[in-house]
């Protein structure tokens, strides 16, 4: 059976770390989401910039691809983002920030996880996540699995939910027609496969790369760590079980 999520017996992050991981401040840091990739950075745009005031075309790259936004394709994408807003009642605008933790703090976040050696020699990165509003259907690419835990007591307003594709042959790693890889997909084609309210204070296996969305109808921040791996959630579930580590 295809793991999308599995709560683990981990270490919780002490409240003193907690404090201060609450506490680093999302400006002065750029959003490292904007790196990532055309649909991350349109995302943000659409939520962020007014269209009057882009200058068309943009040119966008992702990692060795470079691509030109017209206005039209822009507002093609627009279109069906919030489409699929709508469709699946996620609250709008919504924001996100990835801030890459210091050195100090991911060692702190890792001393107190003990994970086991197979895994910290895999060298997970660790990200500080910081949402407002929904997210729609997507898939990750900057990791393939992560150890999620959310750090805000507020854990009854957002629900996290997975589904299948009803394409089984879908490749999330081609590029669409327009020569990037867009991974929001049309809720309609898509089918539940599993949900969750994700706990305050719980550790979570997490599989990034099945399509995933949060639903929310509320405003509220959602700050949660995410310690990011580029094996399979199989993987990480079969590693940490080879420990022990499951309830
Ligand atoms: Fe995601």
């Amino acid at each position: 059976m295809k793991i999308y999520f599995s709560s683990i017996s981990l270490p919780c992050i002490p409240d003193e770390v907690v404090k201060s991981l609450l506490e680093i401040p999302l400006v002065n840091h750029e959003s490292t989401a904007n790196r990532y990739n055309v649909m991350t950075k349109l995302m943000q745009m659409f939520s962020t910039l007014d269209v009057e005031e882009i200058n068309f075309p943009i040119i966008l790259t992702e990692h060795d691809v470079t691509v030109t936004i017209t206005r039209e394709i822009y507002d093609m994408l627009h279109k069906k983002c919030m489409d699929t807003y709508r469709k699946t009642s996620t609250v709008y605008p919504s924001r996100y920030y990835r801030i890459n933790l210091s050195e100090h703090m991911r060692n702190s976040i890792l001393e107190c996880l003990s994970l086991p050696e197979k895994l910290i020699s895999l060298e997970p990165r660790i990200a500080l996540q910081v949402s407002v509003g929904g997210l729609i259907p997507h898939v990750d690419f900057n990791r393939k699995s992560s150890l999620f835990y959310l750090l805000t007591d507020n854990h009854h307003l957002f629900t996290t939910t997975w589904y299948k594709h009803k394409n089984k042959n879908v490749n999330l790693l081609d590029p669409n027609e327009l020569g990037f890889r867009w991974v929001a997909p049309d809720p309609d084609d898509l089918i539940l496969a599993a949900e969750q309210q994700l706990k305050y204070g719980v550790w979570y296996i997490f599989n990034n790369h099945e399509y995933h969305s949060v639903f929310t109808t509320s405003n509220d921040k959602r700050v949660s760590i995410s310690v990011e791996f580029d094996i399979t959630a199989q993987e990480l579930f079969e590693i940490l079980n080879e420990n022990g580590q499951f309830k």
